[in-house]
């Protein structure tokens, strides 16, 4: 196991603090006239995807001590922990390998000393089989209709990751299968899925790890019910799927023991969407494609484990963040995908960031006396330059923004795309110029505005600028580089729990919300009334009783 080491009393940490209060201050621009060649020497290239971070607030020095600061916190130990199948969740006592779901080494990957490669691989099969027979429609419904229709029913990790994946892959999705996903235990969500499709063709995946949470199942429960009343009880049966981790409670739930697919405890749900819970990606877009989507991964997690850390493009990304975060008291990132297929990889990436280093208690015990988790945020460009742009280019708060834009377009022509793209370019630039009052001044005199006009308005033209930007460019949206984008951000995202020396693989946060949810449920019903709430929370059980009164 790797040590627990605050890395507030490392010897880089201490440095890092030196450096930046002593040597740095300069801004973007500044560091750009300085040194002619930092594109060149911040910049990195990794299978088919290019970062350029140079409009970052760095010099070689500081990335040198933000490398140190890896060592010191014994990143080197702590991949090596992962990759073997070592206990790292300690607070769950459970390994973390959702790796080893990519692995086609050939490797073994050993968890207390049995190799679980051997039922990976059986579980591939399993989903390789499934959506075979889908796709040469071999898989009918009670009335003997091809299936054409995937309805995931899950939330959270068993859901973000697959709807996201199909989302993004849709240009590749075998014709004739649609998808739908539904998550929300608000009834519309079931209501307006169920209103789209047809009974006969359509299959539900129910698909949860534990397989007892509540949304996830009343919705299956509602789904069950629909299908019944349109076949009968027994052949609805035929309908359903599970994924899930907990084969008895599956089965509890009236599905069939060979319509179930496994996965296990040593998955994360936030990454449990290279394991049977990416069914319903192979579904839509092919099992040959969900392969390649994997195999991308894998490439991520080769480099992710093999290059130094001065080139390894998942340990400079958490490192920078880290700068931020930490040194420059920015504790939020917009994702900014110039990407049209991309438009829920920030909500999905607010679970794997948010839902793993949201923590404020260290290793040993002891709060941590430090930011962790960025607040991320983001949505696709260029819609998000006409919403939150302004506050971006003009607010109080700063921004490190990550852009993320492929060179190729899936659809249509170059011409059109470089449109696109200029955007993507001009966005990064002005957050990093600005622009200054002598450059206002000159332009409204341009422009004749009359000097009263020019004391009026000038200082609400000026742009601060100085805002850094991480470049993310990719070559074309494609499965393999798809996975390789998420294990990416999965793996930034470790070692920024490695540094902040944090368990970064349990969720104990979203517990109580749900406790409480259980308590409040039968005095909305008007079963129970309770005392043990304050006022605040009382009053509105009673406001919304009265509302439905009333109506
Ligand atoms: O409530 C949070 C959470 O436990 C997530 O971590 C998980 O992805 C989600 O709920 C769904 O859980 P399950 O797959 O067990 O239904």
């Amino acid at each position: 196991m790797y040590p627990s080491i605050s890395p507030q009393n490392t010897n880089a940490w201490k440095a890092l603090e030196a450096h930046i209060m002593l040597e740095m201050g300069f801004t973007l621009e500044e560091l750009f006239e300085q040194d002619q060649e930092r594109f060149r020497k911040f910049s990195l290239e990794v299978n088919d995807i290019f970062l350029d971070f140079s409009k970052t607030h760095i010099v070689q020095k500081t990335l040198d001590i933000l490398l140190s600061l890896a060592y010191n916190c014994e990143l080197p130990s702590a991949i090596q922990a992962m990759f073997s199948g070592e206990k790292i969740n300690q607070t769950e006592n459970r390994a973390v390998l959702h790796t080893a779901l990519r692995n086609f080494s050939d490797e073994p990957v050993f968890i207390d000393g049995d190799d679980i490669m051997p039922e990976i691989q059986r579980v591939r099969d399993q989903i390789k089989d499934f959506s075979e027979k889908l796709h040469v429609g071999a898989l009918t419904g009670y009335s003997g209709k091809k299936i054409d229709t995937i309805v995931n029913i899950g939330i959270g990790g068993s859901d973000l990751g697959p709807k996201m994946v199909c989302n993004a892959l849709k240009h590749y999705a075998v014709e004739g299968i649609s998808i739908h996903f539904v998550s929300n235990i608000d009834n519309s969500d079931i209501h307006e899925t169920l209103k789209q499709i047809n009974p006969e063709t359509s299959l539900f995946l129910i698909v949860s790890k534990t397989f007892n949470t509540q949304e996830t199942i009343s919705n299956a429960q509602v789904t069950r019910e629909w299908l019944s009343k349109n076949s009968s009880k027994e052949a609805a049966k035929q309908h359903f799927f599970a994924v899930t981790a907990n084969n008895e409670a599956a089965e509890a739930f009236g599905i069939n023991t060979e319509n179930i697919f496994r996965f296990w405890d040593f998955i994360g749900g936030r990454f449990s969407l290279w394991s049977a819970v990416g069914l319903s990606i192979a579904c839509y877009i092919g099992y040959d494609h969900f392969d390649k989507f994997l195999r991308g991964a894998h490439q991520m997690d080769k480099h992710f484990q093999t290059a130094p850390f001065k080139e390894n493009m998942p340990v400079i990304m958490a490192l920078l963040s880290i700068l931020y975060i930490n040194f420059h008291d920015m504790n939020n990132e917009a994702i900014l995908p110039y990407d049209y297929y991309l438009k829920y990889f920030p909500s999905y990436l607010q679970q794997v960031v948010m839902e793993s280093n949201g923590k404020s208690v260290n290793r040993l015990g002891y709060y941590a006396e430090l930011s962790t988790s960025p607040i991320i945020w983001g949505e696709v460009g260029t819609n998000s330059q006409h919403s939150f742009f302004q506050l971006i280019h003009q607010g109080t708060v700063k921004v490190p923004a990550i852009f993320m834009a492929p060179a190729i377009p899936l659809n249509g022509s170059i011409e059109r795309h470089n449109i696109l793209l200029s955007n993507f370019i001009a966005q990064t630039e002005a957050l990093m110029r600005g622009k200054q009052e002598e450059e206002v001044l000159q332009e409204m005199k341009k422009k004749k505005y009359s000097s009263e006009e020019i004391d009026k308005l000038l200082p609400y033209k000026i742009f601060d600028g100085d805002s850094p930007t991480f470049s993310l460019l990719y070559k074309k949206l494609t499965p393999e580089i798809l996975g390789n984008l998420i294990a990416l951000f999965e793996h930034r995202t470790f070692v920024q729990g490695v540094i902040w020396n944090i368990y970064s693989f349990d969720q104990f946060g979203v517990e109580l919300g749900k406790e409480l949810a259980k308590e409040a449920l039968p005095e909305l019903e008007g079963k129970e009334s309770s005392s043990k709430h304050d006022v605040s929370t009382k009053g509105l059980i009673e406001k919304i009783k009265k509302l439905r009164t009333e109506q």
